[in-house]
């Protein structure tokens, strides 16, 4: 599958979320993979491109970030196209299910330099988790307590560079030193209709050319379509995907003149 989300029989409970099953191959497949398919939250996305690109040419991870707004927004989605851009992998969980601070060690041990961790409803983590995660995000380490009573040893772990990436519906809900170890802050707001037009466009477009060809949305919006690109026989322009001069003489169709004009330009 497209997305890199790392998956262990022993965290396989750990790393879900709220979505269902059926929710998460929808998404997956619908959801935008890189930042130009997302539409709309100039705002968001314009600030996104700098810190992106500072990170990129730093060759460093991006600054913990948090994504806060309504459900549906594209929290999730742009959470995937920051590990897409950044190239790298992007590990899924959520702050109800994260019980124990003992749960997040195994993910926190396990994520290599520059990767992802995205906790969802990041508001809802329970207060020891919580603790447990500030040295985490502020120094890349944990502190371990083995034994107890008067044996008891606190151990630091270190961690390799990650970035954290929490989601929240309720930013007002998170706490102020949870919310001070963030460096980045990204507000999604309500799309105009414009963009939901769009937003819903692509989404059925991706549906019925799958429907049509019997393939995964994955598969088209993956394969299919670079290929198009690259052969010259698809474009994308500020109106969406159109077919070029070229697509139509290979299907032996009549190429619209003003088009073919415009196209010389
Ligand atoms: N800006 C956007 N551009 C394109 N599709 C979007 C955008 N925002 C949301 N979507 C669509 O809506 C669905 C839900 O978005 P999601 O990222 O899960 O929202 P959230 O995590 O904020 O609840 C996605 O699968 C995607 O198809
Ligand atoms: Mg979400």
């Amino acid at each position: 599958m497209k997305e890199n989300i790392k998956r262990s029989p022993t965290r396989e409970k750990l790393i879900v979320n709220q979505e269902t099953d059926e929710d998460l191959i929808l998404n997956i497949s619908l959801r935008p993979s890189k930042l130009t398919d997302f539409v709309g939250q100039k705002d968001a996305v314009e600030n996104l491109k700098v810190s992106l690109t500072a990170a990129q040419k730093r060759n460093e991870p991006m600054e913990h970030t948090l994504l806060s707004g309504p459900p549906g927004l594209g929290k999730t989605s742009l959470a995937h196209i920051i590990a897409n851009e950044m190239n790298t992998k992007i590990t899924a969980t959520s702050g109800p299910a994260i019980e124990r601070a003992g749960d997040l060690i195994g993910i926190l041990t396990n994520l290599g330099e520059g990767d992802i961790l995205f906790i969802d409803e990041i508001h809802r983590l329970s207060k020891t988790v919580e603790e447990f995660i500030y040295p985490a995000m502020e120094n890349f380490e944990i502190d371990f307590v083995i034994d107890k009573g008067p044996y008891a040893k606190t151990i630091k772990f270190n961690l390799k560079r990650f970035t954290l990436i929490g989601a929240t519906t309720r930013a007002g809900l998170l706490t102020a030193p949870l919310r001070s170890r963030f460096g980045i802050f990204y507000y999604l707001d309500f799309y105009e209709t414009a963009d939901l037009v769009k937003i819903i466009t692509r989404s059925a477009k991706i549906q019925s050319i799958s429907a049509t060809l019997n393939e995964e949305p994955d598969t088209i919006v993956d394969i299919v379509e670079p290929f198009l690109l690259k052969a010259g026989l698809l474009k994308r322009t500020p109106r969406g995907r159109e077919l070029t001069a070229k697509a139509y003489e290979h299907m032996g169709l009549v190429h619209n003149t003003e088009e073919k004009q415009k196209e010389m330009f």
